[in-house]
């Protein structure tokens, strides 16, 4: 069994996939060596095409306010705890001032889904923002739209879209969500996103309620098949206002695993060391890192309303998680051998 792990990492890394039950079985047969292994051959791949750089992004969250009612995450509308704010057009162009000063060329526009922010209103924001900052890419990350308007924010200069697909089981999808969420609706959003030519980054959450090790298998397959640019994952943890408050967090370990296996699957794509990694682990970015990871994503927004992007309980939000706080992040990076790089930081062609 030990034996056939090892032939199984290899294989991924020639060959960038495998079938179902052999993702499953390298999910269920983590141990330290093969996760050693695993990490080793994971950063030999993202050291062939990134080195030893890591790209940042200015993370800019516009609002809390959403219509969707997810079991899992603090800011679901049926929190009334959550204290909602909403970010004007001003105030997240300031958040781009002072992040292309700070040394951001990728700014991530994340938030709710809020009706607020329309098609017009959004399409008035992109433009000024790249009318100002014509190096910089722009990535969306505000749940479903319509392909209409997925269209018209492209065409209004948004380079990439997050949407992650939480998991890529149907079932356990409708555990997740309420009713008025569909499985099949998100499939949709990412098939229209990349169609329209967007970058897109799907995802999904390690150790949520309910997954398996053959529902994580599937997620792998799912990013195999999509074949998305980027992916972002990081354990669940719990929220204290929602349904899901007494279930238990996802791990670290588990979630840095996957970011190895990931990584072999699609050797250039952009693969964050992401916010809740670092919130359940002290040294989680830098695990992540580590891992095959080579993005992270310091928060961009102004310091009064940090903590009520509350997704999850903890969250973190200062220090190397600020975007002022580049240098302890370079310096962080630094201390494990790489470097952050003041770059758009675009998908690399495989050599
Ligand atoms: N724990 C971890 N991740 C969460 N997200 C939302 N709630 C939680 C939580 N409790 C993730 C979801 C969402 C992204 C913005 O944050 O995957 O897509």
């Amino acid at each position: 069994m030990r034996k056939e792990l090892f032939g199984l990492a290899d294989r991924l890394a020639r060959e960038h996939r495998l079938e179902l039950d052999e993702y499953r079985a390298l999910i269920d047969g983590r141990a330290p060596e093969i996760t050693a292994y695993l990490a080793d051959l994971a950063v030999q791949a993202r050291k062939r095409i990134y080195g030893n750089t890591v790209y940042i992004r200015g993370l800019i969250e516009i609002g809390n306010v959403c219509k969707n009612d997810c079991l899992y995450c603090g800011i679901r509308r049926g929190n009334t705890s959550c204290e909602r704010y909403r970010l004007s057009h001003e105030e997240i162009l300031a958040c781009c001032r002072e992040g292309y000063t700070l040394g951001f060329r990728t700014f991530v526009l994340q938030g709710g889904e809020d009706p607020f922010w329309t098609d017009d209103r959004l399409c008035l924001l992109l433009r000024a923002i790249k009318q100002e900052h014509p190096d910089v890419a722009v990535t969306l990350s505000l749940g479903e739209r319509s392909r209409e308007s997925y269209a018209r924010l492209k065409e209004a200069g948004a380079d990439r879209y997050l949407l992650r697909h939480e998991t890529a089981d149907a079932t356990h999808y409708a555990k997740l969500h309420p009713k008025e969420l569909s499985f099949d609706n998100r499939m949709r959003c990412l098939t229209d996103l990349k169609s329209l030519g967007y970058q897109v980054g799907c995802g999904f959450m390690v150790g949520s309620p309910y997954q398996t090790s053959s529902m994580l298998a599937r997620d792998l397959q799912f990013v195999e098949q999509f074949a998305p640019d980027m992916c972002g994952i990081g354990p669940f943890i719990p929220q204290s206002d929602t349904p899901f408050r007494h279930e238990p967090a996802g791990s670290a370990e588990l979630t840095c695993y996957l970011l190895s296996i990931l990584r072999l699957i699609r050797p250039n794509f952009l693969l964050p060391a992401t916010t809740a990694l670092g919130t359940i682990h002290p040294g989680g970015r830098e695990m992540g890192i580590l891992s095959g990871a080579n993005v992270v994503m310091p928060n961009l927004s102004p310091a009064s309303v940090r903590a009520k992007y509350a997704l999850y309980d903890n969250k973190l939000s200062d220090g190397s998680e600020s975007a002022q706080c580049k240098d302890e992040l370079t310096q962080r990076m630094r201390s494990i051998g790489y470097e952050v790089v003041t770059d758009r930081g675009d998908v690399k062609p495989i050599p």
